[in-house]
């Protein structure tokens, strides 16, 4: 059986929910996700909203729709619940791009640094980390750092040159990327921008014009009360309270679905439609369906390593509130 989103049986929701409730399972989707899993989904969320949602809900089952650092993250969080990623396969490019390894190497060179690392990592480089962060609250844990060690931020070099910006922190940064984001070019946003004069601007701190983007800010091409540089919950937020016109957005197309829905009278535009994470895209309908009935892929952590893992999420998880794109 074959379910695409064209052909997608009326009944295949009701499926979904009813096996959800059989099971006691939780459905998280992360914003990239296709529109039908968003709206099957108990929550839809960024990496940093669905991983504090997976450590405090109560059911006993989460499927994680999403990719597979994040379907860990969670088994991490909650070893003793099951955690399902409906594709084995859902990789991410950003998080291949480092091992832990390359963690010990640089601190047996820094015994006193701080490793500081994004959430799109394995279990095995969180376990050397001293402490996570996501697009959202980066900024924040830089900050909750004293200010006279080394630090070592790791694997994205776009959101670490923005954290560097932002907080002012000189920071060793891993050249890490992930290569939907770091094909949204800076030439990409120039053209977008000159195209659209009067549109703001939101930019995943991830692209590879991030950069530009502030540089922009800062010169006053654009005004900086026109672009933010925003994790894809930060978007959501603001979708739900601007009033502009017309939006560009710098990231996976795929959050585009929830900012229309959250703000109908906003025309959102993709800076880059080629903007398309393959690996979130492996989660089909028929997918989530085959994972509720036949209970799989079941992500499993080795408990001695989860724990090491677990530290430097919760450490991040600790502080708090994230102030909005980091800022
Ligand atoms: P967010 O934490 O902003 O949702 O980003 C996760 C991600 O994988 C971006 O590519
Ligand atoms: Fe990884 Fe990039 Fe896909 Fe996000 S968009 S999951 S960082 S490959």
């Amino acid at each position: 059986m074959t379910l695409d989103t064209a052909t997608l049986p009326e009944t295949w929701a009701q499926e979904v929910r009813e096996l959800a409730r059989q099971r006691n399972a939780v459905i998280l989707a992360h914003n990239y996700q296709i529109p039908e899993i968003q709206d099957v989904a108990d929550y839809v969320g960024d990496s940093l909203a669905l991983s504090r949602i997976a450590a405090t809900h109560p059911a006993q089952v989460i499927v994680f729709c999403g990719v597979h650092f994040m379907a860990e993250t969670a088994k991490i969080l909650s070893p003793e619940k099951t955690v399902l990623l409906p594709e084995p396969e859902a990789g991410c490019s950003l998080a291949a791009s480092i091992t832990a390894d390359d963690v010990r190497s640089w601190k047996r060179r820094h015994p006193d640094g701080v490793v500081v690392a994004y959430v799109n990592t394995s279990a095995e480089v969180k376990a050397e980390a001293d402490i996570c962060c996501t697009s959202s609250n980066a900024a924040d844990v830089v900050r909750s750092l004293p200010t006279d060690i080394p630090i070592f931020f790791l694997p994205d070099q776009f959101l670490g040159a923005h954290v560097r910006r932002v907080t002012g922190r000189e920071m060793e940064i891993w050249a890490g990327e992930c290569h939907v984001h770091a094909e949204i070019s800076p030439a990409d946003v120039r053209r977008r921008l000159s195209e659209e004069p009067n549109a703001e601007l939101l930019v995943h701190p991830e692209c590879g014009c991030t950069t530009t983007a502030l540089y922009l800010t800062g010169t006053g091409d654009l005004p900086a009360d026109r672009t933010r540089v925003l994790s894809t919950g930060g978007m959501v937020a603001y979708a739900k309270q601007t009033r502009a016109r017309r939006v560009l957005v710098a990231t996976e197309t795929g959050i585009l679905y929830q900012l229309r829905k959250l703000a109908p009278r906003t025309e959102f535009v993709p800076v880059s439609e080629r903007a398309v994470c393959p690996y979130m895209k492996m989660i089909t309908p028929e997918k989530l369906l085959r994972s509720l009935r036949d209970f799989i892929y079941r992500v499993e952590v080795e408990p001695e390593l989860a724990a090491r893992a677990r530290r430097s999420v919760e450490r991040m998880i600790a502080i708090g509130s994230p102030s909005v794109g980091g800022e």
